[in-house]
């Protein structure tokens, strides 16, 4: 049985593979709409969601399927205290794939050991969140033309923000990569990430100056601060936007920057910025669903 749980499974070949998957998938999707006749996909959301469930949703759809789920941890059993093992064993009787995203760091992965089918970690906690990386590799490619040897930026909140987590160790995959970590000292990524890329010869700074650092930057990644994560409600206030990305400080950057950002957006980027030729965070959002499809294809094959 095959699942997506942690991007230190997205090797470079398999990637590669999936990106030529999804955009086959664009360029003649009439002949994959049927590929999942027959076939569900259940959406188990206990956290909120609006790209990665629809998009789950839509690909699944796109590729003749159908879907279930629950979009809140109020409307499934986990209100009555359920615990994730019990719900995937109903659920493998219910459908044939799952994508979920659970508050709890790890989640995913229990759940995959208890399944009955695919599990598709669609975010737990603030740990991981592969299948955003790997919508943001195809955006990076698509502008790029390569996965290697690129300097990026990765800027706001590296302690709680899974897709920075799981970018850092899929792009850390890749030839030549860098990272421009560029936080608060009290967003900074979590200590055992920074262990692991220090063992693993990956090679990064730690900054709190965008301004200066932009400039060295391929790749900035922008991040919301992941106020769902604070203790409390002053720290977040704080520190919510120590960083927001607009034209002045653009005007710093690289002319082929690729300006990133996972959505949903607060303050991190002036709307100012949305019209400059170098802002794919759309993008991103768009091949989510595509890339979504290749995976679902590939673990239901
Ligand atoms: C991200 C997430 O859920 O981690 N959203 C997404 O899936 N595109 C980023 C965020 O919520 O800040």
């Amino acid at each position: 049985m095959k699942h997506l749980i942690d991007a230190k499974e997205l090797s470079p070949e398999y990637v590669e593979r999936l990106i030529a998957s999804a955009e086959d998938i664009i360029s003649a999707p009439g002949s994959y709409s049927d590929r999942c006749r027959g076939r569900i996909l259940a959406t188990l959301f206990y956290e909120p969601s609006t790209r990665t469930r629809l998009s789950f949703e839509s690909a699944m759809l796109g590729l003749g399927g159908q879907t279930l789920g629950f979009s809140s941890a109020d409307s499934s059993s986990a209100s009555k205290g359920e615990s994730v093992a019990d719900t995937i064993r109903m659920v493998s009787c219910y459908a044939d794939i799952c994508a979920m995203r659970h508050p709890k760091e790890g989640s995913a992965l229990v759940a995959s050991m208890h399944s009955g089918i695919p599990v598709i970690n669609a975010g737990d906690g603030g740990h991981q969140h592969p299948t955003q990386t790997l919508t943001d590799l195809m955006t990076i490619h698509s502008v790029k033309k390569k996965l290697d040897g690129l300097s990026v930026g990765l800027c706001g909140d590296l302690r709680f923000g899974r897709t920075v987590h799981s970018l850092i160790h899929a792009l850390s995959k890749h030839k030549n990569n860098s990272f421009i970590l560029v936080s608060p000292d009290e967003l900074k990524i979590p200590d055992y990430l920074r262990e692991e890329m220090i063992k693993g010869g990956v090679r990064f700074t730690e900054t709190e100056d965008l301004k200066q650092s932009i400039k060295e930057m391929d790749v900035i990644y922008m991040t919301r601060v992941q106020k769902e994560r604070f203790f409390n409600e002053e720290d977040y206030v704080r520190l919510k936007d120590s960083y927001i990305l607009n034209r002045q400080k653009l005007s710093q950057a690289k002319k082929d920057l690729a300006v990133m950002h996972p959505l949903p957006r607060v303050n991190e980027i002036s709307t100012e910025v949305d019209d400059d030729p170098r802002s794919v965070y759309f993008d991103q959002a768009r091949y989510g669903r595509f890339v979504r499809m290749a995976l679902i294809l590939d673990l239901l094959s």
